[in-house]
């Protein structure tokens, strides 16, 4: 596996989190205050936010739940899955249950737009690319379009890529060509691809011709509209853009979430490894460039890809406020094609994983958003305005606003100790791990609620906005996403091994092992079960590794019986509640995978292996369909390492020549639902 290409080889940089916010002090004295009245109970109705759909027209999608309410009732559904867990494995392949099949949906190459070419790796042009289903698939969703269960509107994102297995000849990312780097660019971004059901099977497949929504949107075709109070902001005015209000482009798009009005939110993440030139910026914007992994100090970071040779915006010597572009939360209307994408900056700037919504008590969007980096934050927004249900043309031009103006939230956690799991022998079911916490205000009613920094600089240099109010730093938060059947919120924390280290923030309740090779899983109860509120109870539910392990945990259920888990990447959830959880870097030495643990009776943190996939692959999606027939995933870089090429592959999956990044769909073969 490499991480030269998905993050820079943020692992090997020091983490630019060096703050020194004395959190833990600040923390304890807290504790009291909001211990009172913090464990009220969490009810959610069926008309809640559903952060998930499948077939329903797009007129049931919005405000209307996919959860039958007999479930929705129970606050938790019955929890079952009985499917037979796989083993942990090394095959070259995706592996499924039995009484299962999978098929593959589209990868890398395939024709997305009308136009496209057909693929041919010895032939590729960024003009071919631009219409092609893009490199290294992350977030998947699919959207409805018809009542009767049978089409919808696939959407992807396209993470990074891996040059040494796109380009035949590859030998060192220098050597590439302007019009390769240019290919690499049209391979980020994201897809949206009509499919449809096979027979009446849980299967699906490419539509027909898909012109009337089928998109590529890439980092250098598409036009992005920032939105928010910090549009038009002097940080984010270039050369190119005086207004400071339009991007060409987004990238490192991670995973996202669908809205409860029916559009595609995606996260921007590791854009840093794009910039050079950090030296020669005004020393004005060099503390923020550096808080976002940027080097102040060299021209040419290692491992940065160079993109200034195709772009000289990527150079920020020459455009110092480029970078400050990317980082955002962007919107997606998948159902025009002809719409324009925008970054929400209400949203805070930061490393996105993904972004997921739910309604608050009083019907705003309440949106989840994780920073995922070492010892970073999680955060909140709530919408200033309500959503207005139903899907017609006032109802979607409204919610379509929702994100550019609310409160930026940053999380504090409240602990009564500096516990740490294997230190001390004590695990969650003995009573720690759990306690209170509260969201602080970072922007609100228009007003920066951090001393000495403006709105403007609070939403562009979120990280350090976050520093001063003394934000809790976790074991890098990926995927946040609201359980739409409790409401309750659940956080995937992969992994820190340099938590503990000489210098760096120590074990706590809330991230409780030094070195943490396989992270854990955060359980967030919004306090009355409002997402509008700013208190909150939280547990650690799973505390993954080798069940033998004695410092894992998971939920107090019968160990010898759960699946092996490390690194928890991105979650979903079935119409039933249960999570789901993809791996990514597993430390255990299997394949990465899918698991489901139901959350609620007496089978919570019963975890169980869904599917592996193949080699030095990572599991992206996943999504469950509303139905809860199809399990959609993405199967990330293939064969992913450093010392292989197209001429030598790692993995030969999914087409027996070389690694190429796809969705698969998964299904049970006597069409039952998938988990029971
Ligand atoms: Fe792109 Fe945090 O994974
Ligand atoms: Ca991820
Ligand atoms: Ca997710």
């Amino acid at each position: 596996m490499t991480c030269l290409y998905r993050c820079g080889n943020a692992c090997f940089h020091p983490v630019p989190n060096e703050s020194d916010n004395s959190y833990f002090a600040d923390e304890v004295s807290r504790r009291d205050v909001f211990r009172a009245g913090a464990l009220g109970a969490i009810a959610i109705g069926v008309g809640g936010a559903i952060a998930s759909s499948t077939p329903a027209s797009a007129a049931e999608q919005t405000g209307s739940a996919v959860i039958p309410e007999a479930y929705a009732a129970t606050g938790g559904g019955n929890g079952k899955l009985t499917f037979s867990p796989i083993p942990p494995n090394t095959l070259d392949t995706v592996v499924v249950p039995n009484g299962y099949d999978h098929a593959v949906i589209i990868k890398w190459g395939d024709a997305v737009e009308a136009g496209a070419p057909k693929f041919d790796i010895n032939r590729q042009t960024a003009a071919a690319q631009a219409k092609q289903f893009g490199y290294n698939n992350d977030f998947t969703a699919v959207l409805p379009l018809d009542r009767h269960d049978r089409r919808g509107l696939l959407v992807c994102n396209h993470e990074y890529t891996d040059e040494n297995l796109m380009f035949p000849g590859f030998t060192k990312p220098e050597n590439l060509t302007v019009e390769q780097l240019r290919i690499s660019m049209a391979a980020h971004g994201l897809s949206v691809v009509e499919i449809e059901r096979v027979g009446s099977t849980g299967q699906w497949r490419v539509a027909g011709n898909g012109r009337a929504y089928n998109r590529r949107i890439t980092l250098i075709g598409t036009p992005f509209q920032l939105t928010g109070p910090a549009a038009g902001s002097k940080l984010l005015q270039t050369a190119a853009d005086r207004t400071g209000r339009k991007v060409i482009g987004t990238q490192n798009n991670c995973s996202g979430g669908v809205t409860p009005w029916g559009t595609v939110l995606s996260g921007e993440e590791n854009f840093n490894q794009y910039f050079v030139g950090g030296d020669g910026a005004p020393e004005s914007v060099k503390a923020g460039l550096k808080r976002y992994g940027i080097s102040t100090d060299t021209r040419y970071p290692d491992g940065n890809r160079r993109w200034d040779r195709a772009d000289e915006r990527f150079d920020l010597a020459r455009h110092p406020h480029e970078a400050h572009r990317f980082g955002w939360v962007v919107e997606v209307d998948p159902y025009d094609r002809r719409s324009t994408p925008r970054k929400h900056t209400a949203l805070g700037r930061l490393k996105h994983e993904g972004a997921n919504v739910i309604l608050t008590k009083d019907g705003r969007a309440a949106v989840y958003t994780g920073d995922d980096e070492r010892f970073e934050y999680l955060y909140k927004f709530v919408s200033d305005k309500k959503m207005i249900p139903g899907q017609s043309s006032y109802a979607r031009k409204h919610n379509m606003t929702l994100l550019e103006s609310g409160t930026l939230y940053v999380a504090t956690f409240d602990f009564t100790s500096a516990g740490e799991i294997d230190g001390s022998g004590r695990l969650p079911s003995d009573g720690g791990f759990n306690g209170t916490g509260r969201w602080i205000p970072l922007v609100k009613d228009g007003q920066s609620m951090v001393p000495g920094m403006t709105v403007d600089e609070v939403l562009v240099f979120t990280r350090l906005a976050g520093d001063k109010v003394g934000a809790t730093k976790l074991d890098r938060p990926e995927d946040v996403e609201p359980n739409p059947v409790t409401g309750k919120v659940y956080a995937a924390l992969t992994n820190n091994t340099d938590r503990g280290k000489a210098g760096k923030a120590a074990a706590d309740e809330v991230n409780p092992r030094n070195l943490n090779k396989h992270g854990h899983i955060l359980e967030i109860t919004a306090d009355g079960g409002d997402h509008g509120r700013d208190t909150f109870t939280w547990t650690l539910p799973i505390v993954c590794g080798d069940p033998k392990d004695p410092g894992t945990y998971f939920a107090g259920f019968d160990k010898t019986k759960v699946s092996p888990i490390s690194c928890p990447d991105n979650v979903a959830f079935d119409r039933y509640g249960n999570l789901w959880i993809a791996t990514d870097g597993n430390a255990l030495g299997s394949n990465d995978g899918l698991f489901a643990v139901p959350l609620s009776g007496p089978d919570r943190g019963h975890l169980r292996q869904f599917l592996t996939v193949p080699h030095a692959a990572e599991t992206c999606g996943p999504f469950i369909s509303a139905d809860n027939r199809t399990v959609f995933t993405a199967v990330q870089h293939p064969g992913e390492d450093n010392g292989a090429s197209v001429e030598k592959p790692l993995s030969t999956w999914p087409d027996g020549d070389l690694g190429k990044p796809a969705i698969i769909c998964t299904w049970r073969l006597d069409g039952r639902e998938v988990g029971a």
